[in-house]
């Protein structure tokens, strides 16, 4: 007999996605910044949580990977080298990612924040998709997370992004930065444009100020335009 359990999704991930359609309508707001090593999605998350709240909108950053279990082992593989397959590293960041989706997004959704992701599904579709996994699964795997709102893809070369990393850490990459994976990833980001509705290229070569006004004016105009918001 078949099984009516969506494929690929195991049992906490079937039990959130019917927790997401019971409450028809969201409260808060979703942004997801994205882009490659180095490409400033940390400085702008935090930008724009500072923004927010100075214009009144209450604002939460999370950072995936987590501090869960799982995002443990992830950070491992960063520093002591990507040991596993693929799909098991994968399998290591879906798993973070329902622990950060059950304690911390959905949470937040309810109360009406506006949550902005550090990182989120979509840099698994690319970092993963570079590594040959099907894009498809990818997204499939990531169906009981919530979709973001907004998908603000913050783009620079990998030259630039990883000098930027070297420069803040003192010289030391890891596991996931190398210039040839690097531009596999970047490739996949941009293509998001054409895949999705709600994706923003930024050009993220720029100075922090210049980025962050350009990323702004996307945000604060969606949340102006989100009817009854507020
Ligand atoms: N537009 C910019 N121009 C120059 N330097 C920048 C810019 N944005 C961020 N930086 C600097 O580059 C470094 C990397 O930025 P940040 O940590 O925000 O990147 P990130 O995308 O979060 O990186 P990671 O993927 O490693 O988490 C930091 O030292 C930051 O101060
Ligand atoms: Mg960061």
């Amino acid at each position: 007999m078949r099984s009516t359990k969506p494929e690929g999704l195991g049992d906490q991930s079937v039990q959130l996605m019917s927790r997401m359609k019971e409450r028809r309508l969201r409260r808060g707001v979703l942004f997801a910044i994205e882009g490659i090593d180095g490409a400033g999605k940390t400085t702008q998350s935090r930008m724009l949580r500072l923004h927010l709240t100075q214009n009144d909108y209450e604002a939460v950053v999370f950072h995936e990977p987590t501090d869960s279990e799982w995002g443990r082992k992830i950070r491992d593989l960063a520093e002591n080298g990507r040991t596993v397959r693929p799909d098991v590293e994968l399998d290591y960041f879906v798993r973070d990612r329902e622990y950060d989706v059950e304690h911390n997004i959905l949470p937040a959704l309810e109360r009406g924040l506006v949550v902005v992701m550090d990182r989120y599904y979509l840099s698994n579709v690319a970092y993963q998709g570079a590594l040959g996994i099907n894009l498809d699964s990818i997204f499939k795997m990531n169906q009981f997370a919530p979709e973001p709102d907004l998908i603000l893809v913050l783009d620079v070369s990998p030259k630039i992004g990883l000098a930027r990393v070297k420069r803040r850490e003192n010289g030391r990459p890891n596991h996931f930065e190398d210039l040839e994976y690097l531009n596999k990833v970047r490739k996949i980001f941009k293509g998001l444009e054409e895949r999705l509705p709600n994706v923003q290229i930024i050009d993220a070569a720029a100075p922090q100020t210049r980025v962050f006004e350009e990323l702004w004016n996307i945000c604060i105009d969606y949340l102006r335009r989100k009817m009854g918001y507020r």
